[in-house]
């Protein structure tokens, strides 16, 4: 039996692993603790860590769970920016789960923009108190709009897709245009400066840190709804503060933010929020904030634990797995 520790463990989480656990002859011991330094301890005796995206896999974690024999990080996330994979890299195999549903993540960042531009947020509370007035909730078309997406992989794509649907003009930039498409694509000053809406579906990395930072929000038409269902720290959040209280951004949709992993995924109703940036954001009537929930349908569960659990079978009972990340030539890609 292969035994994995499975840290960030959450109640949706259990019904379709447990499953796919018991078909395969896995054994997963439900955590709630995220994977760190003072929790690595909790893998002793297994063969497998599974992991989410704000467990920290830092260089000291890696080495330790090497030192326990432990042999697979099997994320259960698309991204894979929390695993320091330089520091993997002949002591323990990676794998991750590419595509679980893109629509997912795609159609929760229009939820957010509707929500946003047609203030369905405020109309929603308002009612539930049989307040039917008008004022204050006039939005706009979506209709005609350019939106402008950083990132056109399987997320970008489908949500591409689904803001034609409704009119809108796209313009996009991604680092590696996609070569088979219509996509209309310029560079990121140029889709800064035309985009009436911007959302972001790229990864994570050293380049992309921060590419909505103060400069870029400087380069915006008065009025961007920013949308972000991808990682946090691809916007300056204090920059986005500023910039939302200089009326120079209209809203912004947040399914994530830089400094999530303290906060989100857990209930913190009866607790004062520590992160005063948060709050403040939280707090401005034009912001949506979600707890990293884009990814979160059933679609997407099921085949997130269908996927995890055949990439730790493959890796780890010897077949090939064409979800394992490796390092060639500087650059991280599947091994192939
Ligand atoms: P993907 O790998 O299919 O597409 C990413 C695209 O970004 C590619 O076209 C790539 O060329 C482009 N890219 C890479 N570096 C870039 C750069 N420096 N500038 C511009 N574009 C660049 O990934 P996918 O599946 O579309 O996911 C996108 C991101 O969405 C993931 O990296 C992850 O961070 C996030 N995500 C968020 C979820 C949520 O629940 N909020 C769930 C799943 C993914």
């Amino acid at each position: 039996m292969i035994k994995v520790a499975f840290y960030d463990a959450k109640a949706y989480d259990r019904p379709s692993f447990e499953r796919f656990g018991a078909e395969n002859d896995i054994h997963f011991t439900f955590l709630e603790a995220k994977l760190n330094e003072d929790t690595v301890a909790l893998a002793q005796g297994c063969d497998a860590v599974c992991v989410f995206v704000n467990d920290n896999v830092n260089g000291a974690v890696i080495d330790q769970l090497h030192g326990y024999g432990v042999r697979l990080i099997a994320l259960r996330s698309a991204g894979y920016n929390n695993v320091d994979l330089k520091a993997a890299d002949g002591k323990l195999r990676v794998a991750h789960v590419p595509a679980y549903s893109p629509y997912a993540v795609a159609e929760h960042a229009m939820a957010l923009l509707l929500t946003s531009v047609r203030r369905v947020h405020k109309a929603y509370n308002r009612t539930r108190e049989f307040n039917f007035s008008l004022n204050g909730l006039a939005g706009f078309d979506l209709h005609g709009k350019t939106v402008g997406v950083v990132g056109t992989g399987r997320i970008g794509r489908i949500f591409i897709d689904i803001c034609r649907g409704f009119g809108m003009h796209v313009i996009a930039y991604d680092l590696f245009p996609a070569k088979d498409s219509d996509i209309e694509y310029v560079t990121l000053d140029e889709l800064l400066e035309r985009s009436d809406i911007i959302s972001l579906h790229c990864p994570l990395t050293d380049e992309t840190r921060h590419i909505i930072d103060a400069e870029a929000i400087g380069k915006m038409k008065k009025g961007v709804v920013i949308i972000n269902t991808s990682r946090g720290a691809l916007i300056d959040a204090d920059a986005l503060l500023e910039g939302i209280k200089a009326r120079k951004v209209g809203a912004a949709c947040l399914d994530v933010y830089e400094e999530e992993a303290e906060v989100f995924f857990e209930d913190r109703s009866g607790h004062i929020l520590n992160d005063e940036r948060l709050a403040r954001l939280i707090s401005m009537p034009n912001v949506i904030v979600t707890s990293h929930q884009a990814f979160l349908t059933e679609e997407a569960l099921y085949n997130i634990a269908e996927t995890t659990v055949n990439n730790i079978v493959a890796i780890l009972r010897g077949g090939k797995c064409p979800n394992e990340l490796c390092i060639k030539d500087g650059k991280i890609g599947h091994c192939g």
